[in-house]
């Protein structure tokens, strides 16, 4: 049986997984109408691994005879400034997310649970990654500028490695 209080963490990290997938869905969104068609299937591509995240969250606490508890979704923005402004949303969310994970590994550590910490493993290793890439990103289009045929090009190799990305 779970311990209540990591119970409770999981839920929470489950709640921000299910977010990150709505927000990134937002930004698809605003790709698309932006015609940044590689941009937007990144980001299509980043909601479908957030809802796997959460499903390993869910499925976890099940396995553990624990209770998922879903919460009400926030509306994600829908207008961003810029795409800019897209990345570094992207970029915070996954700051935040990675701050929710730490807190539930450090439950999990003062409570000895094994189990949980090991789960939680894959996942601090996971945003380290998810962290490295939204910030390799957002440099790249700060420094080429929005108007750039820089930008075209970087749309262009966003929209390849999304669909390198749904092979593995
Ligand atoms: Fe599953 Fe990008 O955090």
């Amino acid at each position: 049986m779970l311990d209540p209080r990591i119970q409770a963490a999981l839920n929470d990290q489950l709640h921000h997984e299910l977010a990150s997938a709505y927000l990134y869905l937002s930004m698809a969104a605003h790709f698309e109408a932006a015609n940044l068609p590689g941009s937007a299937k990144w980001m299509r591509r980043q909601a479908r691994e957030e809802l796997a995240h959460a499903m390993r969250v869910f499925d976890f606490v099940n396995d553990r005879d624990g209770r998922v508890t879903l919460q009400a979704l926030a509306q994600p923005p829908g207008q961003f400034a810029s795409t800019v402004a897209v990345w570094e949303q992207a970029l915070a969310n996954e700051q935040n997310v990675s701050a929710v994970i730490h807190d539930g590994f450090e439950l999990a550590h003062k409570a000895a649970d094994h189990a949980t910490m090991a789960m939680l493993q894959w996942f601090v290793t996971e945003q380290v990654e998810e962290e490295k890439t939204a910030r390799m990103i957002l440099e790249q289009v700060q420094q080429i500028g929005p108007t750039s045929s820089a930008m075209y090009f970087l749309d262009r190799h966003l929209g390849k490695d999304a669909e390198e990305r749904k092979a593995d």
